[in-house]
């Protein structure tokens, strides 16, 4: 039998609104997939190898033995290609289907190009979608792809098993492109269920309770404008200060929630009868209620930067701490193409790089090697 090799290109993402509530059941969060990439190209080999070049990892060799998976070398970074492994490899050997050695390149130009900075577009969610799709694609042999729920569902399995926390919008947005309205699953039901030993096949085959994706219309006239305040952040641990917030003071917590869900509702809405000013002011909104969870969970979700950022974007239309905050990008919500360039002049101004993103309508692509349909 003969395998084919495969190119795979997966886009980066950004929260729009409904952070950290969309850790929670029934909340709705607006993510959206920006037009830079992780790509990935797989191909068989004799032995078993991946690269990450961007990361200075090239030709690590893995095995999987007493079933873990182990590389040739140790490394925190390989944790998420680890599970990616791992899922994909249970997932074929449940449906009897022969794991055949490859080599896998993957590289991220999410990043700051020259200085290889973090933006926080969700490159390890990309770099997940990109592997797994990556194997399965191999081991397809040609015949019909795997279907985006499919790649969704052990993407996000993976991802979950890494990062431990996290509700999924940016493995939904990597996978499905465009503006999504996003409402999470319940982590910890799936991982109990992988512990109890239901097969991966049958978890994935059923319907995930709370799970909604479904794409979004942004009102014509709408321009968004993404600025990175120069410092990177790690989510993990501005989830745990949020989570430990919670313990301690569920009632702030639940107002929090009631507060962050209507003003998501207020955007979703506006997008819905295309008025653009509701989706200004209903972005203003959800910034307010994202300050005071920060100032009750004495967590710098506004740090002094993204409250630069804001307040110049607020002269413009509307601005507001994309994701976990800390750091990273923060957004404008603009009427008009017109305000960009006076944005843009006060932002650098104030040491914030506007990032020329733009929404990328595709999720994941698969092709194959050779197929005449580029995109790398
Ligand atoms: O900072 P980011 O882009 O990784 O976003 C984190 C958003 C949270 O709601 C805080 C966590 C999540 O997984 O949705
Ligand atoms: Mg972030």
């Amino acid at each position: 039998m003969s395998y084919l090799s495969y190119k795979v290109r997966v886009p980066g993402k950004l929260m729009i609104a409904g952070e950290y509530a969309i850790l929670e059941p029934n909340q709705k969060s607006v993510v959206i997939a920006v037009d830079r990439y992780v790509t990935a190209c797989i191909e068989p080999s004799k032995q078993n190898k991946i690269s990450l070049p961007k990361l200075g990892l090239e030709d690590i060799a893995w095995e999987i033995n007493e079933g873990k998976v182990r590389f040739s070398i140790e490394d925190p970074r390989l944790d998420f290609i680890e599970n990616s492994i791992f899922v994909v490899n249970q997932f074929l050997e449940e449906k009897s289907i022969k794991i055949i050695p490859f080599e896998l390149q993957i590289k991220s130009e999410l990043d700051d190009p020259s200085t290889g900075e973090k933006y926080g577009l969700g490159s390890s969610a990309a770099v997940v979608v990109a592997a797994i799709s990556a194997m399965l694609a191999i081991h397809s042999d040609g015949k019909k792809q795997p279907s985006l729920d499919k790649i969704f569902k052990l993407s996000a399995i993976a991802h979950l098993k890494s990062q431990k926390s996290g509700s999924g919008a940016d493995i939904a947005a990597a996978v499905y492109g465009g503006w999504l309205e996003y409402s999470a699953f319940m982590g910890k039901r799936v991982l109990s269920q992988l512990e109890q030993g239901i097969k991966l096949v049958e978890i994935v085959e059923r319907d995930w309770a709370n799970l909604s994706i479904r794409k979004l219309t942004p009102p014509t006239s709408l321009k968004l404008a993404v600025g990175w305040t120069k410092s990177a952040v790690a989510t993990a641990p501005m989830i745990r200060n949020i989570q430990n917030f919670r313990e301690h003071n569920l009632e702030a917590y639940n107002q929090f929630l009631r507060e962050s869900s209507i003003a998501v509702e207020r955007l979703i809405n506006g997008f819905e009868v295309n008025d653009c000013i509701e989706v200004i002011n209903a972005l203003k909104q959800n910034r307010k209620v994202l300050q005071k969870l920060g100032e009750n969970a004495r967590t710098d979700i506004e740090t002094e930067k993204l409250k630069i950022l804001c307040t110049i974007a607020e002269k413009f239309g509307g601005g507001k701490s994309s994701g976990a905050g800390g750091g990273d990008c923060g957004i404008a919500f603009l009427r008009d193409d017109i305000y960009k360039k006076n944005l843009y002049d006060e932002w650098e101004k104030a040491s914030i790089k506007p990032l020329a993103l733009n929404i990328s309508e595709d999720g994941v692509l698969v092709r194959e090697n050779d197929s005449k349909l580029s995109f790398f």
